[in-house]
């Protein structure tokens, strides 16, 4: 049985929505039963989220407790990084980053590219670095991505409801859902990789990470089997589940006038995971801490909407608004995916240590793997 237990009831947002049902007014806050010493006792299904309707769709809230800031990353415990020990064998460490100027110049026009100064001081030198944290090979916080219906400010809803837009953007901010709570925990654990661009490369199909195309969680099933790994269980909580959609590869073969006029590009796309329902249940079975690809947002871009009881939802409103799931961007996933095929094991300890700054949105993930 699924037992629920209705903590809370005062809540401060009053909004409304141009679609979907409306922001009730107080929130009623519900949590899972659970403790410390059996962190998935009464833990919902997919079909069984939100625990409570009057939270935002497949919305996650409540299922690590009322004031929780961590979401997925509960699923790291001493055992998963323990059990994760085993990945090490050749004693091979493999950087996940991309220089922090790379992709050159942005792939979104509104985001400023790195700007790097040096400053030579008598004896020695210092240098300054200024980045918008989304550029390069990132770390999405809890900040990020709100649920929102048509990008409108009044409807965002933030993880476990712990911040507002308000709140974010207030002289004397509150720190909630920043990513110093991710640069607190300690992230480290089990990677698995699933190459789909080299699945899709062995059986000769062509395809465009330039594109709108979409991969299909069966697909993800197929590159698992081609791999080696049993579809229904290749992963285990906890774990860092990354995907290589080609987009790294393709975008530094590029002549460098189309690296140049990529931003700029009408109608922009990028080849990413599909975004629907089949995909957020599958993910979620999986009770992941992270997920990656090598592309610019994981999922297809521009994000479109799964229409999930009548409100549209992408799966960066879902994964990190509702769920508390990061998602890491842009990862370098070549050398990795080299070494995995040689070895043949497509799993990895991994470590990530994001910026250590008080309400942050986003960091460079400082990714590492280690075989
Ligand atoms: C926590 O869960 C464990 C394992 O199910 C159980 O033995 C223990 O009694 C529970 N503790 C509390 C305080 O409920
Ligand atoms: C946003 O939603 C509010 C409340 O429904 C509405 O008054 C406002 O016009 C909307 N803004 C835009 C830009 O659509
Ligand atoms: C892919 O093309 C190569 C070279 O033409 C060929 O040797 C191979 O059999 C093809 N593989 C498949 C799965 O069609
Ligand atoms: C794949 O994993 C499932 C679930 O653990 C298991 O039932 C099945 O026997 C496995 N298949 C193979 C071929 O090992």
């Amino acid at each position: 049985m699924f037992l629920i237990k209705t903590i809370a009831l005062s809540l401060y947002l009053l909004r409304s929505r141009t679609e979907g049902s409306p922001i009730p007014d107080p929130l009623t806050l519900v949590t899972r039963d659970f403790n410390v010493s059996d962190i998935y006792a009464n833990w919902p299904s997919y079909d069984q989220l939100p625990l409570h309707p009057s939270f935002p769709t497949k919305a996650a809230w409540g299922v690590w407790g009322s004031e929780d800031e961590l979401g997925a990353l509960n699923h790291i415990t001493p055992d998963t990084i323990k059990a994760a020990l085993t990945e090490v064998q050749e004693g091979i460490a493999i950087s996940l980053n991309l220089n922090l100027d790379v992709p050159h110049p942005p792939l979104i026009p509104t985001r400023t590219p790195l700007v790097h100064t040096f400053l030579a001081q008598e004896g020695f030198q210092d240098d300054i670095v200024t980045i918008n944290t989304q550029i390069s090979t990132q770390y999405d916080g809890l900040r990020h991505f709100p649920y929102s219906t048509n990008a409108n400010v009044s409807t965002y809803q933030f993880y476990n409801n712990r911040v507002t837009f308000e709140e974010i953007f207030a002289a004397e901010g509150v720190n909630n859902l920043g990513i110093q709570n991710a640069a607190s925990k300690g992230i480290a654990g089990r990677g698995v990789l699933l190459d789909w661009a080299g699945w899709m490369e062995s059986r000769n199909a062509s395809f465009d990470t330039l594109s709108d195309s979409s991969i299909s969680v069966d697909d993800l099933d197929s590159v698992a089997e081609w791999q080696g790994l049993n579809s229904s269980s290749f992963t285990r909580p906890g774990d860092f589940l990354v995907v290589r959609t080609g987009f790294g590869k393709q975008y530094a073969a590029l002549p460098l006038h189309e690296q140049m006029v990529a931003p700029f590009r009408e109608n922009a796309r990028f080849l990413g995971v599909e975004t629907s329902e089949k995909t957020l249940a599958w993910i979620w079975e999986k009770k992941l801490a992270l997920v990656g690809a090598d592309n610019l947002g994981f999922e297809t871009f521009p994000t479109r909407d799964a229409v999930i009881n009548g409100v549209g939802r992408s799966l960066h409103e879902v994964f990190i608004s509702g769920w508390g799931q990061s998602i890491v961007e842009l990862l370098d996933l070549e050398r990795l995916a080299t070494t995995c095929h040689s070895l043949n094991r497509f799993t990895f300890f991994f470590t990530i240590q994001v910026l250590n700054v008080a309400g942050g949105v986003a960091s460079p993930p400082n990714a590492m793997a280690i075989l």
